[in-house]
């Protein structure tokens, strides 16, 4: 039976469109996640948005599960293939329609990598906000599937506030087509904000119109190292009180990841040769005349003779910019330094997370001894990243006791299982850490609302009853 739907969806389609078994490439057969590959029962790669909507009429019909895919960088699993289920892959629609310089926006196709968007924003002298480590292999699709943050949430919010309009295909096929270019637009329920951030669960997001910003023209960037976390929280506070709007970016490091990544990777500059408690890159953007470089180095003058930052470099070239990022940026190079991993991406009340890390990476070292435990992340916007690797247990981790005990202390105060990353596959069992039992009631009121026949990326995010 699943055999004749697959070729009755390609007679349907066409070969150009659907590929069937054997002829699927092994790259869409899993995500970054981590976990097992996952061959479909055929890949869809749609030129259209009638194409896509033809797809999932079809897959409708016939009770088919159907699993969007974008860049397929996600860690949380949201793209991972169903066994049996058909592949929709948005690679093929990808392009900018339009740049409005008036209305500071741009309407895109959902397979349109994010860094062609950045190009072509600043190309327009103007700018879109949303960066992440991703951004040459990842899809503007899947960015807004996951409500991406990544570096200038601080500055500039989530993936779903750089939206004004989206096209999206239920999974019936209907299209709704709402691409407002408006900021203001309160005629009844924001539809748009439902699919953002659903990971393809609820429709199958084609096109978008995002909101773009004026383009900074200025940059500051610091690398700063404090004493403890208390410096790091002190840090923080003046510089979003000294540079307001300009605090674009604020990262943290602890020693566990600046030692072993700049040990790692041969390639990354140093910003200092003796060990402090905690790093810091921040980067403040601005336009001519606001000064944001003097604001910068003023603050953490101040912060220096107070005793609260040790030490500071601050970027005086564009290469100076790119080294300091760099070893922000090594998150690229875990593969080859550490294997299979169990990564975290939470959220806890800023104040929350010195304690936070400073009570998993003992607890972690004392049950997993050599265990490498990284812990990093957008500190200004309460994100942590947590990277843990047992090397005595190989190809084996002990990924659920490693989740069991970090998701534990989340819970304990307060915090978020997801911050930026989304739920995917990897951490639905831990939901109700974050989500009360009423939300979690209305959220598969809502799914079973859109998706009765529950084909849209079923098993991911939350699971069907
Ligand atoms: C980062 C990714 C993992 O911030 O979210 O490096
Ligand atoms: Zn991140």
């Amino acid at each position: 039976m699943a055999a004749d739907f697959a070729t009755s969806l390609r007679d349907a389609l066409g070969d150009d469109i659907i590929a069937l078994g054997d002829a699927i490439d092994a790259r869409f057969w899993h995500d970054w996640s981590g976990l097992p590959p996952v061959q479909p029962l055929a890949l869809a790669r749609p030129r259209s948005t009638e194409q896509v909507s033809a797809v999932l009429k079809l897959c409708h019909a016939a009770g088919v599960a159907v699993v969007p895919q974008g860049g397929l960088t996600g860690l949380a699993g949201g793209a991972q293939p169903v066994a049996g289920g058909v592949v929709l892959s948005l690679e093929r629609m990808r392009g900018i329609e339009e740049i409005d310089p008036v209305m500071a926006t741009m309407t895109v196709l959902a397979g349109t990598p994010l860094i062609d968007i950045q190009q072509a924003a600043e190309a327009a002298d103007l700018f879109f906000a949303l960066d992440l480590g991703a951004r040459g292999s990842c899809a503007i699709g899947g960015n807004l599937a996951t409500n991406a943050g990544g570096n200038r949430v601080i500055r500039y919010g989530m993936a779903r506030e750089q939206v004004l309009g989206l096209e999206v295909v239920l999974p019936d096929g209907t299209v709704i087509r709402s691409l407002n270019k408006m900021l203001k637009n309160n005629a009844a329920y924001d539809l748009k904000q439902l699919f953002i951030g659903s990971e393809g669960t609820l429709g199958v997001i084609t096109r978008a119109v995002l909101r773009l910003q004026a383009r900074p023209t200025e940059f500051a960037t610091a690398f700063c190292a404090c004493a403890d976390f208390p410096g790091v929280l002190a840090l923080l506070q003046s510089t979003r009180a000294k540079l307001g709007p300009a605090l674009s970016s604020f990262e943290v490091m602890w020693p566990s990841f600046y030692d072993f990544m700049t040990a790692g990777v041969p390639s990354l500059r140093r910003p200092f040769s003796v060990a402090h408690g905690a790093y810091v890159l921040i980067e403040a953007s601005g336009f001519a005349g606001g000064n944001e470089a003097a604001r910068l180095e003023a603050c953490i003058a101040n912060l220096l003779e107070q005793g609260l930052v040790q030490d500071a470099v601050v970027a005086a070239s564009e290469q100076d910019v790119r080294d300091l990022w760099a070893v922000r940026e090594s998150v690229t190079e875990y593969g080859r330094l550490m294997g299979p991993l169990t990564a975290f991406d939470v959220s806890l009340p800023t104040t929350a997370i010195g304690a936070a890390v400073e009570r998993l990476e003992p607890e972690l070292a004392a049950r997993w001894p050599g265990v490498v435990a990284l812990s990093y992340g957008h500190i200004g916007d309460s994100n942590l990243h947590l990277v843990i690797h047992v090397p005595s247990a190989g190809a084996h981790q002990p990924h659920d006791e490693i989740c069991d005990l970090v998701y534990g202390v989340v819970r304990d105060a307060g915090g978020s299982i997801s911050a930026e990353h989304g739920i995917g596959l990897l951490k639905k069992p831990y939901l109700g850490y974050s989500r009360s039992p009423a939300e979690l009631a209305l959220m598969a009121t809502l799914k079973a609302a859109i998706d009765p026949g529950n084909i849209l990326n079923p098993g991911k995010v939350l699971t069907r009853e």
